[in-house]
């Protein structure tokens, strides 16, 4: 196609007219660019959107769950892989994802018994896990279709999205407003801005549940990982997965990555919490002060050198060691996901806070907006 004399071709429909690509200077509309990644059963069309930064990693992310379907990391020889766990269509992201990539809300992690109280009101959730309530209830964030922010998303950059949760939504009171801005960096870090705003007292604690393999999606099992966690405390759990309420050293204990240590070096010890979560799958209380911005972990693989951080305005973490993963998903590719072949590293509040009064609050008032932010960081040694 010839524009105005430039060499141009159409490749992609965008939110609002044509997007035109041009080998000269040219650009017709700055829209975001999509793809349909897929129909839900209703009819509704689910897009996918990719975000490209100058070092040459790629992001892909979808209406659906707001979720993060491809991330593809340079290794030390520049060889890019695709390093998230995760499925090639729509129809597995309904129906069998364990979270992978997905945005979880209103409340990441468990709430003992799905319930709460507050202001002296008792509030019932949806349970999905045993007794307990997880990631939001039987539809999360991770399951419904999120809007798309044209004002607020640069084209290539960043993508932001946003979701109404009604008041009542799996049992949370108040209507709660979401955005999660995804934005690539030239720097090879990935950030996530969440805020939200309510119209009554809720609960909110929203993370992102990317399982990470940094040989790559599908290349065995994450346990010759080398981790590092800023926390010399975790919360120990019940045999549901619930904090007790305590907090603990991990001094001494296979919990203790504040030097850097394999994931695998000490995964089976018989040590009671390991246990009771089938691996790691525990929650950590950073050193950092809170809400300071600062680093919470540090992952490295040796075989391709790719190093991920994590930092987050975040209190707590949870490593979750992929303990569920048996190898009866058949992910992207056609690659099976065995036991432990991804990790995640999930920036939160403590599980079960609206229960524990001795945590953090995870509290929003009307007229408040709750704002947080975390990044994950790409690099090779
Ligand atoms: C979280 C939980 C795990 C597990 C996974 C999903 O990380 O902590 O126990 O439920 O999600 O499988």
């Amino acid at each position: 196609m010839n524009l105005r004399g430039i060499q141009c071709n159409v490749f992609m429909i965008a939110l609002t007219g044509i997007l035109i690509s041009c080998s000269g200077t040219k650009q017709e509309t700055a829209t975001m660019e999509k793809t349909i990644f897929g129909k839900t059963l209703e009819g509704r069309e689910v897009y996918l959107f990719q975000l490209k930064n100058k070092s040459g990693m790629n992001a892909s992310i979808i209406t659906f769950g707001a979720t993060l379907v491809s991330l593809n990391v340079p290794d030390r020889n520049g060889v890019k892989s695709d390093i998230v766990l995760g499925f090639d269509s729509l129809t597995s992201y309904m129906n069998q994802s364990p979270y992978f990539g997905s945005t979880i809300g209103r409340y990441g992690n468990r709430i003992g018994k799905g319930t709460f109280e507050l202001n002296g009101v008792k509030y019932s959730l949806a349970v999905n896990n045993g007794a307990n309530h997880l990631h939001g209830g039987l539809k999360g964030f991770d399951k419904v279709i999120w809007d798309v922010d044209q004002k607020e998303s640069v084209q290539g950059k960043s993508l932001a999205l946003t979701y109404v949760s009604k008041d009542g939504e799996e049992g949370y009171p108040g209507t709660l407003t979401a955005k999660v801005v995804y934005s690539l960096t030239d720097g090879n870090e990935l950030r996530i801005d969440y805020t939200a705003t309510t119209d009554k007292p809720t609960v909110v604690n929203l993370t992102h549940h990317s399982y990470f393999n940094l040989a790559g999606a599908g290349n065995g099992d994450i346990l010759g990982h080398e981790l590092f966690i800023d926390a010399d405390r975790f919360t120990p759990i019940d045999s549901g997965l619930i904090p007790t309420g305590e907090l603990k050293s991990v001094r001494g204990t296979p919990m203790d990555f504040t030097t850097p240590a394999a994931i695998g070096a000490r995964i089976n010890d018989s040590y009671e919490q390991l246990k009771k979560g089938g691996g790691y799958d525990h929650n950590w209380v950073l050193n950092k002060s809170t809400p300071s911005f600062g680093l919470a972990a540090r992952a490295y693989e040796k075989t391709t050198g790719r190093v991920v951080e994590v930092l987050t305005s975040e209190p707590a973490l949870q490593f979750y060691s992929g303990n569920f993963l048996d190898g009866t998903l058949t992910g992207k590719g056609g690659k099976k996901y065995e036991h432990r072949f991804g990790f995640c590293l999930e920036t939160q509040h403590y599980p079960d806070s609206p229960n524990k009064p001795q945590f953090p609050s995870t509290v929003l008032n009307p007229g408040v907006v709750y704002k947080t932010s975390t990044v994950y960081r790409f690099s090779t040694r």
